[in-house]
Parts: structure tokens; C-alpha cells; sequence
């Protein structure tokens, strides 16, 4: 989604942190960019369609250097086509006051009526050009910048955080609010900066403060106050956060994706390891959370959770269900929050998010809250709105995912699924101290195993199958039982990055319909581990196979491998945790596939790595 940065200095020179921040905000997904600053006293815009390049040429002039306060934004469109005139910063009438926008303004169609009658001519299709108007409007009768946003706001509905900057407002210069998407906010001793996420202030300092819904900053050089839309000062705790600003450079890497799947050793490691009590045969989460009290009044659980994150908590309902015996329900957070459901007692919400901030998850699990849940996550950032809302967190440790196709962040979620399966179980007495020493040294041997997937002979071997399959007029990836998910994830996977049609199907109902889409072109992706199901795969994979599918057999199963023709070997785990494996080569496959047919691994089209909006 977009991408917002804003930037105050006592030294001038604001643009190349702008332009900065934009550049580590472009993994969110955008179509345009543009940035607004004060020179002189007078506000200096350019905007343009498509990629930040195309901003960065526009400057060339130098017009914009030596400014020292600005703000910057990326575009994923929502009201009106990505165009030059659609990209913000959007200005009011006078051209005082220019304003970039994340989110929605939901009555604009009402507002932009008044405002039409009031004489205002409109220069782009947006929603958020209304703000800019209406604060524009708001200061022409005198109020100063923070109040003008202030009264703007209180006049639209919807989801939305924004950045201000208004000529002549030497004492209030930078003026952002958030009614939903997430924004960060940060002082240095001669500066302040703000941000639609946390890495657009790391370049800058790791000392942020996340503001709330129903916050307005005020940003000076140097200075911040946080108030509310009536004015009132709030106090927000200032976080310290881990990550460095490298940890979201490429580092050599040609993609984030690639950089990302090799991560995964590590990633495991730092998910599992310090959370194994092996003694005891169970697992700790710091600062007591999930005790053995709360773990024993769970008597269900309802995942909330969208696309790759979904099925990470498929995966974890085998887990729940089969380790810890309590009933597990999992739903698209943009599917329950509209179905009205129905909670019973002890339920424990579970919303499962790489960046806390996806907005179905979020309502989702409000809706939950209201009804009674307790509230837990698992999450992979710190500070986001997810985490600050749960009850009981379980941080994935994954570090800072780039790459809009999410890897490491869902086998990091799976991870911290399989502590909270062997947590509850340990909890309520249904896994036995030995079983979950034997899972806990299962978790430890992954680094090895990972390793060796992403050894060069394996990742030569997958290259080439990718060669072979680049060109298949579409994939199915079958799996059953634990693996399911992993088949639905590794067509997520294909289809978002490569374009090709994927879909990923329960091999047990492929003969109940979709079977009858078989033939030579079809490449058929079968996961499997020796497990209850491996047998009922296999046949699966003869059903197929005897209908003319080329067959791919991923998994440690030697049957499947036998039937199919193809494989791509993975070491044997415990069956629980064979997602985890298997998924690394489907993640390869699809590198690979996107590689060759020469698509934007990182930015793949229409998608956006943070979904803030509904
Ligand atoms: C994964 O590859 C995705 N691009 C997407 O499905 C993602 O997992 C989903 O939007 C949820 O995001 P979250 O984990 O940040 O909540």
C-alpha cells in the first residue's frame, strides 16, 4: 500500500531523506510517486507516474535541494487510474498546503459536492485531494496547520493516515494523523522524521514511537507532541527497535526473495531455538506468555489471518488439533468479519500477520476482542498495531521480508505454530514430555536440513525443473492433510510472482471435479511425507499421472517420487513438521520460474507487501 515519509530539519537538505525513505518504502507496492517541500517560504511539488526513477529524473533540476522540511509518498492506487495528476502530494486551493494519504476517505463523494459548490475546481480523481482542500479552506479562516488538520478530519469517515506540510507555518511545520493505517513517528536532537512503516525511519534513528488511531503529531526540528483530533496532548511510550538499517538492503543478492529464502536457516534458529526447554520437554515464551493458565482455559481457537499468513494457520490447526486436542477453526480475516460469527466461551483468537498492520486481520480480530475472545498473535513485527492490541504475542523473529512474496516470514509463522501446538499440548496434558522433546529436536535439525536445500546442487536441480516447467499452461499442487496448506501456499507463491495459473488443490478432491482439467500441458506439483496420508497422496499422484499430467513429486516420500518421475528430494522430518521443508523447494520453484520468464520478483504487478485497506 502507499508508502508515506516526512521529514524536519534544523540543517537544510530534506529532499535526499525524502527520496531515501521512499527508496526503502518500494517493496510496499506503488504505481507513482511525488514529493512537496518548502523553499523560501514557497511550497515546490513534482510528482510522476510510475517508478521512483521517473520522480529522481524530475528533480534533476535541483529546484527542490536545500529545503528543510517535505514529505514524500508512494502511490498504490485506489480512486483514480496511477497517472501524474493522481499521485500526491495533492494541494488545496491556494497551493499553501500539500498532502500525502494512505487509506480511504469514504465520504469524499459528499464532501467533494460541497466543496464543488463552494467553487473548487478539482485537479485529479482522488479522495485525498478533498483533504487537502478542505485544510486548505480551514487555514484561509485562520487556523493554524495542526487545528486546520484537526477540523479537516473531523469531517471525513473512513481509514486513513496522513502527512501535512502548509506555507507559513514556521512553528508547526509537519503535521501527520492516523485513523487506521499504521505511521511512525520519531525526534533526533535536530530533526524529526515520520513514516508509513518502521524501515523508512531506521536510516535515520531506532528510537520510534507508533502512533495510535485518533493521533495527531506535531513535528518541529527537533520536536514532537502527539495530541488527539480535539487537541488534547497524549502520551506515547517511545520503542527501541532491533533491526538495522542493512537488514533491509539486498546485500549482494539480485532479489529480495532469493536474499529472504536464504535466510531461512537463521530465521528457524532465532524463531525456535531460545523457546525450547528441552528438559522439560516444552517450550517458553518470554515474559510468561501463554502460561499454563491461559493455555488451560483455551477451548478452542479461531486463526484470523489472510493469504500467506492463512496458510500458516491452516498448518497450525493440523498441529493444534492433533498435538494439543483443541478444536481449531480458521477463517479469512476478511470473511469473518462480515459473517457474524459466533464465538463460545474460551475461545482464543489467533491472528497470524508477518506485518501486523494488514487491515482484514486487524478488524478481524477487534470483532473477536468485542466478542469475547482473548487475544493472541503471532506476528513478525514488534511494535505494529496487531502486537500492541493482543493479549498473548509470539514474535516470529524473522527480521525485516522485502520481498512482497512472503518466505521466510510463513516458515518462521509454522515454526512458531509448532511451539504453540507443543505449548498447549504440554498445558493441557495431551502431548507427553518425550513426544515434545522429540518435536523440539525435530525444530533443531531444520537449520542442517534447510541448509542442504539451499545447497547449490539442490538449487541447480530446481533451476533446471523450472526450465522444463516455465512454459506449462498451468500448475496444480496437490498435498493432503499437514501439506495442504503447503499446496495452497506454493500456488500462492507461483501465481504472484510468475503470473502463470496456479491452483492449489486437496489431492483427495481433485477427483471430485477438477481431475477433469488434466492433459499434457498441466504440470501437477504433489507434496508429500511419509505419514497416515502418504499412500492416499501417492494414489492421488497415479490418478493424475494415468490422465496424462506431468508429475513433480516434492516431499521425502519415495513412492510418490517412484510414481511421478520427477522429484525434488527433501531430508525427512517428523511429518509435523514437513511443511516447513517442503515448502522451501516450492518457494525455489517459483524464483526460478518468475526468473525465467522475466518477471519483477520483488514488485510483482497490482500487489503490495503491507495491505492496509479493506
Ligand atoms: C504473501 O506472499 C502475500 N503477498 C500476502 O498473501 C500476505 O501474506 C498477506 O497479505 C498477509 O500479510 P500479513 O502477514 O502482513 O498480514
Amino acid at each position: 500500500m502507499c508508502g508515506i515519509v516526512g521529514a524536519v530539519r534544523r540543517e537544510e537538505g530534506v529532499l535526499g531523506a525524502l527520496i531515501e525513505g521512499l527508496r526503502v518504502l518500494e517493496y510496499r507496492g506503488y504505481d507513482s510517486s511525488g514529493v512537496a517541500v518548502i523553499k523560501d517560504g514557497r511550497m515546490l511539488v513534482r510528482k510522476k507516474e510510475g517508478r521512483l526513477e521517473n520522480l529522481e529524473a524530475a528533480l534533476q533540476d535541483g529546484a527542490l535541494e536545500g529545503a528543510s522540511i517535505g514529505i514524500g509518498h508512494t502511490r498504490w492506487a485506489t480512486h483514480g487510474e496511477p497517472s501524474d495528476r493522481n499521485a500526491h502530494p495533492h494541494q488545496g486551493r491556494s497551493g499553501r498546503v500539500a498532502l500525502i494519504h494512505n487509506g480511504i476517505f469514504e465520504n469524499y463523494l459528499e464532501l467533494r459536492e460541497e466543496l464543488l459548490a463552494d467553487g473548487v475546481e478539482f485537479l485529479s480523481e482522488t479522495d485525498t485531494e478533498i483533504v487537502a482542500h478542505l485544510i486548505d479552506r480551514e487555514m484561509a479562516q485562520g487556523l493554524s496547520l495542526p487545528d486546520a488538520v484537526r477540523a479537516a478530519l473531523r469531517r471525513v469517515q473512513g481509514h486513513y493516515a496522513v502527512a501535512v506540510i502548509a506555507e507559513d507555518e514556521p512553528e508547526t511545520p509537519l503535521v501527520c494523523a492516523r485513523q487506521g493505517p499504521p505511521l511512525v513517528v520519531a525526534a533526533t536532537p535536530n530533526a524529526a522524521y515520520l513514516a508509513s512503516d518502521v524501515l523508512g525511519l531506521l536510516p535515520h534513528t531506532n528510537k520510534v514511537v507508533y502512533l495510535e488511531d485518533g493521533d495527531v503529531a506535531v513535528l518541529g526540528a527537533g520536536t514532537l507532541q502527539v495530541t488527539d483530533f480535539a487537541g488534547q496532548k497524549v502520551e506515547r511510550e517511545e520503542h527501541q527497535i532491533d533491526w538495522k538499517p542493512g537488514d533491509s538492503g539486498l546485500g549482494g543478492w539480485p532479489h529480495y526473495m532469493l536474499k529472504e529464502i536464504h535466510e531461512q536457516p537463521d530465521v528457524l534458529a532465532r524463531t525456535t531455538l531460545e523457546r525450547m526447554d528441552l528438559d522439560k520437554g516444552d517450550v517458553v515464551i518470554e515474559g510468561g506468555q501463554f502460561g499454563n493458565e491461559a493455555m488451560r482455559a483455551v477451548q478452542r481457537i479461531q486463526v484470523l489471518a489472510c493469504g500467506t499468513a492463512l496458510h500458516a494457520g491452516m498448518i497450525g490447526r493440523y498441529l493444534i488439533e492433533g498435538l494439543a486436542r483443541v478444536p481449531v477453526d480458521v477463517d479469512f480475516a476478511s470473511e469473518f468479519r462480515y459473517r457474524n460469527p459466533v464465538l463460545t466461551a474460551g475461545t482464543m483468537a489467533l491472528a497470524i500477520s508477518q506485518s501486523g498492520e494488514t487491515a482484514d486481520t486487524l478488524a478481524a480480530t477487534r470483532l473477536a476482542k468485542e466478542l469475547g475472545a482473548q487475544v493472541a498473535c503471532i506476528c513478525n513485527s514488534a511494535g505494529s498495531t496487531q502486537v500492541r492490541e493482543a493479549d498473548e504475542v509470539l514474535l516470529t523473529h524473522a527480521g525485516p521480508e522485502i520481498g512482497v512474496a512472503s518466505t521466510k516470514a510463513f516458515t518462521a509463522q509454522v515454526a512458531a505454530c509448532v511451539l504453540l501446538a507443543i505449548r498447549l499440548g504440554r498445558a493441557k496434558g495431551t502431548l507427553s514430555a518425550d513426544r515434545a522433546r522429540e518435536l523440539l529436536h525435530g525444530l533443531r535439525n531444520l537449520r542442517e536440513q534447510i541448509e542442504h536445500l539451499l545447497s547449490e546442487p539442490v538449487r541447480e536441480h530446481i533451476r533446471s525443473l523450472a526450465k522444463q516447467h516455465a512454459r506449462a499452461k498451468g500448475f496444480f499442487f496437490l498435498g493432503r492433510g499437514v501439506n495442504f496448506p503447503v499446496a495452497l501456499e506454493g500456488a500462492l507463491k507461483l501465481k504472484e510472482i510468475s503470473y502463470m495459473h496456479a491452483e492449489g488443490y486437496a489431492a483427495g478432491e481433485m477427483k471430485h471435479g477438477p481431475i477433469a482439467l488434466i492433459d499434457p500441458g498441466m504440470t501437477i506439483v504433489a507434496v508429500n511425507a511419509p505419514g497416515v496420508v502418504a499412500d492416499k497422496v501417492r494414489s492421488n499422484i497415479e490418478q493424475v499421472k494415468s490422465r496424462g499430467g506431468v508429475a513433480l513429486s516434492v516431499g521425502s516420500h519415495q513412492g510418490s517420487h517412484k510414481i511421478a518421475g520427477q522429484c525434488i528430494e527433501v531430508p525427512e522430518t517428523d511429518e509435523w513438521l514437513s511443511p516447513i521443508l517442503n515448502s522451501i523447494p516450492l518457494q525455489l520453484l517459483s524464483y526460478y520460474i518468475a526468473d525465467l520468464r522475466g518477471c519483477d520478483i520483488d514488485k510483482p504487478r497490482n500487489l503490495a507487501k503491507s495491505v492496509t485497506v479493506e
